[in-house]
């Protein structure tokens, strides 16, 4: 297996909001990232974000005009997964679909050298099932980015039946050298993060619906009465909530009835209101 000592260059599969988050920290800890996705637009929508994201660090003073030139030279964007052969770890940030995330891995696994670690940043799915689409099970972690990832400083390993202890060890001192600190969770549903906060999600919208309290009494509250920095309604606009319908269904199907997705939750994806995201959520942005 390819060491932690040996990563110059770090491969990125998806440029969205979690991709190009992963490839911003790994061109910021001094990596060179090769950042892929389908479409070239995409790839310039994600590298639009990190010049945003950069400009915001760079405004508060936690990087300097200098750092950010550096990162975004030792970045490229590209459509072509083939330039990911260069790459000494990968990680995988695509859409949270099982199929989709088992062809890439199956290609992944043809076009990277073999002795290379593939992550997946799934937030739900099995480590397992998607390693299994690959010859290098043994070589395939979780490493679930926390959103927005410039920020957030968390990263949760995770471990797949296959998983092989020095694969686990380089995740966690890969994602420290990223600036992150981590925890480790074994393969079942939703890991330790998803399988705790979709369901304090999913209550506080049915707390919504069901007329306990205004969304803003239910998000400041929790704000105020647990010390959280967002309320569950703002959280889940700030993660999609389609997404968050996506993982909570993971979870229902896997754990059963306690994790059923709430009514409204369905009902404004169905409506096309993802939160921040489409500018309409629980709340209105600009
Ligand atoms: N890039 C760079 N800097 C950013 C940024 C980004 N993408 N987003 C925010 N910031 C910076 C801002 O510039 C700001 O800096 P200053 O205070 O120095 O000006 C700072 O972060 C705080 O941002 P804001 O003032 O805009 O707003 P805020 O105080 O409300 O913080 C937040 C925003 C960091 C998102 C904070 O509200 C927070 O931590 N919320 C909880 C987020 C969370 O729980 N994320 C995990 C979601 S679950 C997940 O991701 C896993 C999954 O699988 C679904």
């Amino acid at each position: 297996m390819r060491g932690f000592d040996e990563i110059e260059t770090v491969g990125v599969v998806g440029a969205g909001t979690m991709g190009n988050g992963i490839a911003q920290v790994a061109a910021t800890a001094g990596y060179d990232v090769l950042m892929r996705d389908i479409e070239q637009e995409y790839v310039e929508d994600g590298l639009a974000a990190i010049d945003d994201s950069l400009s915001r660090l760079v405004a508060n003073d936690t990087i300097t005009e200098t750092e950010k030139a550096d990162a975004q030279a030792r970045l490229t964007g590209t459509t072509d997964l083939d330039r990911l052969a260069e790459a000494d770890i990968v990680v995988e940030a695509a859409v949270e679909k099982m199929d989709i995330k088992r062809d890439i891995f199956t290609d992944l696994d043809d076009v990277v050298d073999e002795d290379v670690v593939l992550a997946t940043n799934t937030s739900t799915l099995s480590i397992t099932t998607i390693a299994a689409a690959t010859a290098r099970p043994e070589q395939v972690v979780g490493l679930h980015f926390m959103n927005p990832v410039p920020v957030m400083k968390g990263v949760e390993v995770v471990t797949g039946e296959k998983t092989a202890d020095a694969v686990t060890d380089l995740a966690h001192e890969f994602a420290e050298a990223l600036g992150k600190e981590t925890w480790e969770s074994d393969d079942k549903p939703g890991f330790v993060s998803n399988r705790i906060l979709m369901p304090w999600i999913n209550e506080g919208i049915r707390a919504f619906d069901e007329g306990v309290a205004t969304k803003e009494d239910i998000d400041r509250g929790m704000k105020l009465g647990t010390n959280v920095p967002m309320g569950p309604l703002e959280l889940a606009d700030h993660i999609g909530l389609d997404i968050c319908l996506d993982a909570t269904e993971t979870l229902h199907e896997e754990l059963g009835d306690r994790y059923t997705p709430a009514y409204l939750l369905r009902r404004k994806v169905d409506a096309g209101d993802l939160g921040k995201k489409t500018g309409e959520g629980f709340y209105s942005y600009e």
